[in-house]
């Protein structure tokens, strides 16, 4: 397996272009199956999770095509509705094919999805979503067996905000019978732009981004050409890792507007954060600042951060608390941030973080995405070398990472791992 090797020291500066984001592409893809015909995508990034769901659907009978950020699909000869467990263990996303399965096809088997490092990831919300929309569900063998003679809208409840049950009970509904509305609904902009693709395919939602989305059922949709968004939390790795090394880095093609918890946790912090437009400047330099951190569903400051911030935690000049509240278990890259050097003590859902005046590059393992974008931070930070193992999560998420950081002046190389002794 590859690794990544990288020699700590040098402050980034220059200009990184964002892609487009995972948490927007996944759904807006599983949303062609809705109907058949052509669909466009632009901006699509290069990920393997993005792969993964281009093959789940042409298991499904589609036909898929992608070359330089354009992803064409033709869902026309969709006449399958079971997502395999191969496909959907590599990807617990892959669930988010269960309600489009169900809206167009009246029928889905998709195999359950396990648990991953950062939690148990239930599915249950997804499931009670579909059942009072009409739908039989039962589990066995692995699987999810969900079977409707007709979708009739109703309204939906979420215990706590979920992000990938919002979007697939969105799309359930948008050829529900009658009305459906989502209550203490996940408010991400990956939400409100799947809500806007949707609609221009002639679905009738109202208030995406909103708690309360309210979809009134219509009879047919059709194909359209969609733009992705950019992946703020790619944008939000780069500006920290600005933060970090004392650099100076521009960054274009983001959305500012997706990243105000994240812009104001590195303004408390002591960087420079200057916008303008869809280009973020960030500039390190003067002694970080130890801040409190509590992960909440958007617009709270994003889990998906929260290791990334850690980082910058490890290197401040006091004591910081980071508050973990969306997901059981995610503070898996806190050993191996001590094995660089970090001091770091949790306990129960906190995790407190004293600044040290240095840490030192040592060979660390990548757990899950944010984890492994977390240990590249520190790498850039480390005294001489670090070497990160099990590369992989990080290549289901970022967009030529090693480029990317290399053309901000990073030594970062990717080499072929050892073997495996
Ligand atoms: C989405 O995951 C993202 N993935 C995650 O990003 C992100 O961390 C997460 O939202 C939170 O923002 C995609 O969009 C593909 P949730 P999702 O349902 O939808 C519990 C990354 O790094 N829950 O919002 O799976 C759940 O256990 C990934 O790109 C239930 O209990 O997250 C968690 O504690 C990691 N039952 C909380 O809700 C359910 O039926 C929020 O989870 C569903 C969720």
């Amino acid at each position: 397996m590859d690794e990544i090797l990288i020699k700590g020291g040098y402050p980034l500066k220059g200009e990184v272009r964002i892609s487009g984001a995972k948490n927007a592409a996944l759904p807006m893809l599983a949303a062609t199956i809705l109907t058949g015909g052509g669909f466009t995508f632009e901006n699509v990034p290069a990920l393997k999770d993005v792969e993964t769901i281009g093959r789940l659907l042409a298991e499904l009978g589609a036909t898929v095509a992608s070359e330089s950020g354009i992803v064409r699909i033709d869902t026309a000869g969709i006449d399958k509705f079971e997502a395999p467990y191969d496909l959907v263990r590599k990807m617990r996303a892959s669930v988010l094919v269960l309600g489009p399965l169900l809206a167009r096809l009246k029928r889905a088997r998709v195999s359950l999805p396990g648990g991953c490092a950062i939690g148990a990831r239930p599915i249950n919300m997804h499931l009670e979503g579909l059942a009072r929309l009409g739908a039989a569900i039962t589990l066995e063998h692995g699987y999810v067996e969900a079977s409707a003679e007709k979708l009739i809208g109703a309204e939906i409840f979420f215990d706590v905000p979920t992000v990938t049950g919002t979007e697939n009970l969105m799309m359930a509904a948008v050829l529900a019978e009658g009305t459906t509305v989502l209550r203490n609904a996940a408010r991400e902009p990956e939400i409100i732009a799947l809500a806007e693709m949707l609609n221009r395919m002639g679905a009738d939602i109202q208030d995406a981004g909103s708690p309360v989305i309210t979809i009134h059922g219509v009879r047919t949709l059709k194909p359209v050409t969609a733009r992705i968004i950019p992946d703020r939390i790619e944008a939000g790795t780069y500006m920290v890792a600005a933060a970090l090394t004392k650099g100076n880095v521009r960054i274009t093609d983001a959305d500012p507007n997706h990243l105000k918890p994240v812009i104001h946790k590195l303004r408390e912090a002591g960087a420079h954060v200057h916008l303008d437009g869809t280009v973020i400047v960030v500039k390190g330099g003067g002694p970080i600042r130890s801040v409190d951190i509590k992960t909440l569903p958007y617009p709270g400051f994003p889990t998906d951060m929260q290791a990334q911030f850690m980082v910058l935690m490890s290197t401040a000049g006091g004591l910081s608390i980071i508050s973990e509240t969306v997901f059981e278990n995610r503070f898996i890259h806190v050993s191996e941030l001590r094995r660089l050097g970090a001091d770091i003590t949790i306990s129960g859902n906190h995790a407190m973080i004293k600044g040290v005046s240095r840490l030192s590059g040592a060979p660390v393992m990548a757990t899950d995405l944010r984890a492994s974008a977390s240990l590249v931070l520190a790498g850039l930070v480390a005294d001489n070398t670090t070497r990160i193992s099990r590369i992989y999560h990080l290549d289901r998420g970022y967009e030529t990472i090693e480029e990317k950081f290399r053309g901000l002046g990073a030594r970062i190389e990717r080499v072929k791992g050892e073997s495996a002794i």
